[in-house]
């Protein structure tokens, strides 16, 4: 049995988030409101149900997150077959994902924490050996960084990110009543299994616009998009030019996250799976009790070069740096 460990990181304003070594997963994330203490994440109660549960709660994902359609890939004329685990199509890497796996814990102290992972050569199919590492870092000024870095042996694609749920009012209700706000101008169209159908479409389209703050109820089920997927659960291409990504405001407007990554894209999920996973409280959640944003490149890019973004590909003497930031601030 290998063995678990939890760190926890303390800040001067008594912010508190707990990370673990298995899947560097963000187990955490407690700040104080007055006299309240208020958890901010989803979680399990044990490591057992954090290995039950399918949801990826807080895990790191790796090393491609989302999916890539037909498990498969081409890189220099060369065909690689990765391992299929939502039915012909891989998602978040595959069966044995960089979530499943113990990370070494590279260095600690009481306000960052860095894990690190060697990914072997033809791992869940993929070509090379990936040395890859996550820092988290808690600043006094309530931010959660996240930074990823990777090397590798052979040309591979490589999308590092966490799957975080949020519920800013302290899981006391579910996320319906956060108002949400993601800096993008186009999102990507998907099918029923998550792949995208289409090429990016403006965000007027089918009533997916967050360039303002809105209710993540607001028609949720009204937009035929939405409806294929049963809520938000698509990625948005972030507008470069805004400073911030993503904001998300809890129903009592207490608490204000803001998101910014050095990513092009992120996903947006409202949830609508959530249904069976083990909470922290002998319970389980029910669907939209958390949302996920998460920072990464578009979904199945390895099969789109034009799609406007950097590459996801990383290559041997190559440096993948990648920064994801949530701030939360307090009203
Ligand atoms: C994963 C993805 C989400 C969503 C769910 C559906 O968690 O990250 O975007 O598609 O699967 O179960």
């Amino acid at each position: 049995m290998s063995v678990k460990h939890i760190i926890t990181l303390r800040n001067r304003q008594g912010m508190q988030i707990k990370l673990s070594d298995w899947g560097a997963t963000w187990l955490s994330c407690v700040v104080p409101i007055a006299e309240e203490k208020r958890e901010l994440l989803l979680g399990c109660q044990t490591f057992e149900q954090y290995q039950q549960q399918d949801a990826y709660l807080g895990a790191t994902i790796g090393r491609y997150a989302n999916r890539i359609a037909n498990a498969e890939i081409d890189i220099a004329g060369k065909h690689y077959q990765l391992t299929a685990n939502q039915g012909v199509n891989q998602l978040h890497g595959g069966k044995l994902g960089f979530d499943k796996q113990l990370w070494k814990i590279e260095s600690q102290s009481e306000q960052q924490v860095i894990f690190s992972l060697i990914s072997p050569d033809g791992d869940q199919g993929y070509p090379g050996e990936l040395k890859v590492a996550a820092s988290y870092t808690l600043t006094d000024d309530n931010q959660v960084i996240i930074e990823y870095h990777a090397n590798t042996t052979k040309c591979t694609p490589v999308n590092l990110t966490n799957h975080a749920y949020f519920n800013l009012d302290g899981e006391t209700n579910n996320v319906l009543g956060h108002s949400l706000k993601v800096n993008a101008n186009y999102y990507l169209p998907v099918d029923a299994n998550g792949i995208p159908s289409n090429d990016l479409l403006n965000v007027t389209e089918d009533d997916m616009d967050l360039r303002q703050l809105r209710l993540l109820s607001d028609n949720l089920f009204g937009s035929s998009a939405r409806k294929i997927t049963g809520g938000y659960d698509h990625a948005y291409l972030l507008d470069s030019s805004k400073p911030v990504a993503a904001q998300l405001v809890s129903s009592d407007k207490k608490v204000t996250m803001n998101l910014t990554t050095s990513y092009p894209a992120l996903q947006v999920y409202t949830g609508n799976f959530l249904t069976h996973t083990p909470n922290r409280h002998n319970g389980v959640y029910a669907n939209f009790a958390g949302v996920a944003l998460e920072a990464q490149f578009l979904p199945d890019s390895p099969h789109h070069p034009t799609w406007p973004q950097s590459s996801c590909f990383l290559e041997p003497g190559q440096t993948y740096l990648q920064q994801i930031c949530y701030q939360f601030c307090i009203n």
